[in-house]
């Protein structure tokens, strides 16, 4: 019985060296430590042995039975930590490997060349402020010396609310409102959504302007000239060349219209300027007496000079887009160019 016991135990550790699944290493636990097992039977005749061998049977049996336990349990463990490291190995992940860039928003150029005028303004002294786009005809018109029926509203196109409400067709209502809450000296900018019924390659139904207004003791057109010179190179570059060229407005006298030398062709004239070779930037004028009669400021005292200028048109000249209503389709290929 013995002489079994060890050619059984031979066995069971030659077939352990062997054995490579987990199927396999339960099979041989089955095979000799089930209940029907090769080893369980061997014991269950312990009654063969004699009595003088029995213990020592009985011992070896046991320390088979744990030997092989151990050994099985061992395995099986071992080949748990193979299991889980295969799967590891399957899906492992390529740090490497390029991510999803994460799309990011851009300040849209037309905000861009806001915060870049705003800036060269506030150098000068000037501050920020508002006004409402839904505006009373009184701020729009009546107080910018342009009565109804006069001809001068034949010049802005407007989408009217109601008989007194517009939405307003240029920033200038906010030199209004301004003036009716602060008394002189001033410099204030106002930048802001305005509305003409209008659109095509240069002309959409709403666009940005920014509005300037100074007034002190003895502001002349020298003021003007020098402050919008000065805005002017600062935004285009230092060799820009301009003219103040002679124009109508009804709540500025004189008025001026200040072309900049075309910035495509140099001058030599091109699809962009017309053939002329210079681009309007923008309309001024000494603030009219008329107005400031409307918020009670003496024109004897104080004088001042008040311009409004289109950030689309700057925009478009300053990074060369042909079309103003690119600005407005919100395609992330567009924009993200600035
Ligand atoms: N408001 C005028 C426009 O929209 C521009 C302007 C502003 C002209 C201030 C003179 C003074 O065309």
């Amino acid at each position: 019985m013995i002489n079994e016991l060890k050619q059984l135990e031979k066995n069971a550790l030659a077939e352990l060296q062997t054995a490579e699944t987990e199927d396999q290493f339960s099979n041989i636990r089955t095979r000799y430590l089930g209940r029907k097992g090769l080893l369980t039977g061997l014991l269950r005749n312990i009654a063969q042995v004699s009595d003088a061998e029995k213990p020592l049977f009985g011992k070896l049996c046991n320390e088979l039975k744990n030997l092989l336990d151990a050994r099985i349990e061992e395995a099986l463990q071992r080949q748990a930590i193979r299991n889980k490291e295969d799967i590891l190995l399957k899906e492992k992940i390529d740090v490497t490997l390029p991510g999803n860039a994460i799309k990011c928003g851009r300040i849209h150029p037309v905000i861009q060349v806001r915060r870049e005028i705003c800036a060269i303004f506030a150098s000068f002294g000037f501050s920020v402020v508002e006004g409402p786009e839904v505006e009373l005809d009184y701020y729009n018109f009546e107080a910018l010396n342009i009565p109804r029926d006069h001809p001068a509203r034949d010049m802005q196109d407007t989408f009217y609310i109601s008989d007194n409400v517009v939405l307003r067709t240029h920033t200038s209502p906010v030199q209004v409102r301004i003036m009716e809450k602060v008394r002189p000296p001033l410099r204030i900018l106002s930048p802001g959504k305005v509305y003409r019924p209008d659109s095509d390659v240069s002309h959409t139904p709403m666009f940005h302007q920014i509005e300037g207004l100074l007034v002190d003791k003895g502001v002349s057109f020298g003021d003007l000239k020098g402050i919008l010179t000065a805005f002017l190179k600062k935004i285009f570059g230092e060799g820009t060349i301009l003219r103040f060229r002679p124009s109508f407005f009804p709540f500025t006298e004189p008025s001026a219209e200040v072309d900049i030398r075309c910035v495509m062709c140099d001058g030599r004239g091109c699809r962009v300027c017309g053939q002329s070779g210079w681009l309007e930037i923008l309309g001024s004028g000494m603030v009219d007496p008329a107005v400031f009669q409307n918020v009670n400021y003496d024109f004897e005292e104080y004088t001042g000079f008040a311009f409004g200028l289109g950030l689309e048109r700057i925009a478009m000249l300053k990074y060369g887009i042909s079309d103003i209503r690119l600005f407005f389709e919100n395609d992330i290929r567009f924009l993200k160019q600035f």
